[in-house]
């Protein structure tokens, strides 16, 4: 695939961090404390070390400060609920975000409903999710606001475009698909939403201007799903086992590539598509939530 029909999510989120490093460095001239993002990681789930290593990473790229809490699985759900109440309370720390998937005898709902609506940089509060379906100022969920973010600064025209979003999780299909569909210059798409008792989703996803795959199955947008021309985000980060790489596995999207790229006008890659943008996404949440500027 030529790289002008590829969408650069790693270079974009770059571009966003160099912005948010350049306001950090000024807030710091000016007097103010730097931003400090906590994470909350339970049990050793290899994906979610990645991430979360990810996370402090680009907190120090751009000047903030992050602390990281480790936890084993056999923490129990009080106990977490206490951590959260501690960086609820915590002045120092401006956001905070609890790494999912959390162990199962932990219910993720109850944990993120403690989580001070404020301090919520994943998005993941009822409160956040709400004012953002009320178009009020919210914090964002990072994958969402991270595709529409890309979609505008790569110029992909969007306003009045079929867009199909498959798949309908809290954290990505659903609120994204609301995001796609508000009426914001970055957005206004027709929107629809298929998910796994969608009849027909192959003729429905032919009909699409731009699909967002956001299943978590590996390849499972093919050919036949593309018109010629869409524009192609890929969500998924499934690790499957592959004995010829070193870490024992590829990281495989939801878009079967080498299929769907040659019909697609724009694609995402994977690795290097949205993921990226997802980390660029809750730095500038945290950055807003240090600023106050939300609620
Ligand atoms: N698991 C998958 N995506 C996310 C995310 O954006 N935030 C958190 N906390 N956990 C996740």
């Amino acid at each position: 695939v030529e790289t002008s029909r590829l969408i650069d999510g790693k270079q974009t989120a770059e571009d966003i961090k160099v912005e948010i490093a350049a306001e950090v460095a000024q807030r710091r001239a000016a007097g103010h404390k730097v931003p400090h993002l906590a994470a909350i990681l339970v049990g050793h789930d290899g994906g979610s070390e990645t991430y979360v290593r990810n996370k402090v990473l680009a907190c120090e790229r751009v000047g903030f400060a992050s602390t990281l809490l480790r936890y084993e699985d056999d923490i129990t759900e009080a106990e977490l609920l206490a951590k959260v109440a501690e960086l609820n309370e915590d002045p120092e720390i401006d956001g905070f975000i609890v790494q999912l998937p959390l162990p199962r005898h932990i219910d993720p709902d109850k944990v993120i409903e403690a989580i001070r609506p404020e301090k919520d940089v994943d998005g993941f509060h009822p409160m956040n999710i709400g004012r953002m379906v009320a178009g009020l100022p919210a914090l964002l969920p990072a994958t969402p606001s991270g595709i529409v973010e890309l979609l505008a600064r790569q110029g992909i025209k969007t306003s009045g475009k079929h867009c199909v979003v498959i798949g309908r999780s809290n954290i990505v299909g659903t609120p994204v698909s609301i995001l796609l569909a508000k009426n914001l210059d970055t957005a206004n798409c027709t929107v629809t939403l298929c998910h796994s008792r969608t009849q027909n989703l192959a003729d429905i996803c032919r009909t699409a201007d731009i699909v967002v795959a956001a299943i978590g199955r590996p390849e499972f947008v093919t050919a036949d799903m593309i018109k010629p021309g869409a524009v192609v985000i890929d969500v998924g980060t499934t690790r499957v086992a592959d004995a010829s790489k070193k870490s024992g596995f590829t990281l495989k999207g939801d878009v079967n590539f080498s299929e769907v790229a040659p019909l697609a006008s724009r694609i995402t890659p994977v690795p290097g598509g949205v993921g990226p943008m997802t980390i660029a996404m809750l730095l500038l949440n945290t950055l807003r939530a240090a600023k106050g500027e939300i609620h």
